[in-house]
């Protein structure tokens, strides 16, 4: 996979499952992350095809829980976000999808205490030798690219040392996300920060923090010299963001998000949790909006609650002739 030049959708948990994917695809999205999936999760999953929905979905064993849902229009795009602590297990979850993703990523940024108390995610960061092992590992046996998304450090030389150990193991790419694990996603990234790492690598480095309108795509990359850019809020914001041609009504955007995940067949939680995310951003859920949305219990509520239905019987088979 080439990772100069690209519009990267970010990885964002419960949010980037294959519809929302698909959504930032269609406008422009070159490299779409699913969410984090935990190692100790995916390892218990098996490979099925979906005939009826044409998907591939990987299933925890003994319950039909579809952990990953994927199709072959995403094959070359999609990126397979692990979070993991031990190199063994990243490469056994890995060796499961391989075949059906583009590129593998290790989570190393996540500030969440769920990840840091499993020694995952920005737990990481402050673990060079096991980076290093947990990299290599796969690097060696996989062969799709492998790459990683680490955040700032506590300076900017800490950052550039890590950046410069990680680009040691092989990796293909290695996005940086400019902020701290103390700091807020109120607080402003810190680009001049991900341009010092962008000067001390030869590898593509995938910049992230803060881009919101289709012009940030272009600034980042001056201000950073960064080869790609991945955008996570602005995208679930609106995923037409990605289109030079303008942003579409966001109202718009929650429609098609959830014509796909009805022809998906996407988790109800998930789907809730994604609309949940791009309405707040707009108005208080505590209004008649927000108060519906609570209460959908299914795709057939939403498709309802958004003037869907005749495209839920559609896809579902029970339209009437
Ligand atoms: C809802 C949500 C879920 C996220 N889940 C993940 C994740 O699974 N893995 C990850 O590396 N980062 C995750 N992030 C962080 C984003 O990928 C990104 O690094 C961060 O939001 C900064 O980019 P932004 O300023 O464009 O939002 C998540 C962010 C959001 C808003």
């Amino acid at each position: 996979m080439d990772y100069n030049n690209k519009l990267v959708l970010a990885p964002m948990v419960r949010v980037g499952t294959l519809p929302f994917r698909l959504l930032a695809a269609e406008y422009g999205a070159d490299i779409t992350y699913g969410e984090e999936i935990i190692d100790h999760k995916f390892v218990k999953c098996e490979r099925r095809i979906n005939e009826s929905l044409g998907s591939i979905d990987y299933v925890e064993k003994g319950t039909e829980n579809v952990v990953f849902r994927t199709c072959n229009e995403e094959r070359n795009r999609v990126v397979f976000q692990i979070g993991t602590s031990d190199a063994v297990r990243a490469l056994t979850a890995a060796q499961i999808v391989c075949k059906d993703v583009a590129a593998i990523d290790i989570n190393m940024g996540c500030p969440k205490a769920f990840s840091i108390s499993g020694g995952m995610g920005a737990a990481l960061l402050t673990k060079p030798d096991l980076i290093h092992d947990i990299l290599t590992t796969l690097k060696r046996n996989l062969d799709i690219p492998v790459t990683c998304k680490i955040r700032l450090l506590k300076t900017p030389q800490d950052t550039v040392e890590l950046a410069r150990r990680i680009e040691k193991t092989g990796v293909s790419a290695l996005a940086v996300h400019g902020r701290k694990v103390t700091d807020r996603p109120r607080d402003p990234a810190k680009w001049s920060e991900i341009s010092d790492v962008v000067a001390a690598l030869s590898i593509p480095v995938i910049a992230n923090g803060d881009v919101i309108e289709y012009e940030d795509f272009q600034r980042i990359k001056l201000a950073t010299g960064a080869s790609s850019v991945m955008v996570a809020r602005g995208a679930l914001w609106n995923a037409s963001i990605f289109s030079p041609n303008g942003k579409l009504p966001w109202e718009d955007l929650r429609k098609e998000y959830v014509r796909k995940s009805i022809l998906w067949d996407n988790d109800i939680k998930g789907t809730k949790f994604t609309l949940r995310e791009i309405m707040g951003h707009y108005m208080s859920l505590e209004k008649s909006d927000g108060k519906a949305l609570t209460k959908a219990e299914s795709l057939a509520d939403l498709a309802e609650l958004y003037g869907e239905m005749k495209y839920y019987r559609v896809v579902k088979g029970t339209a009437y002739c």
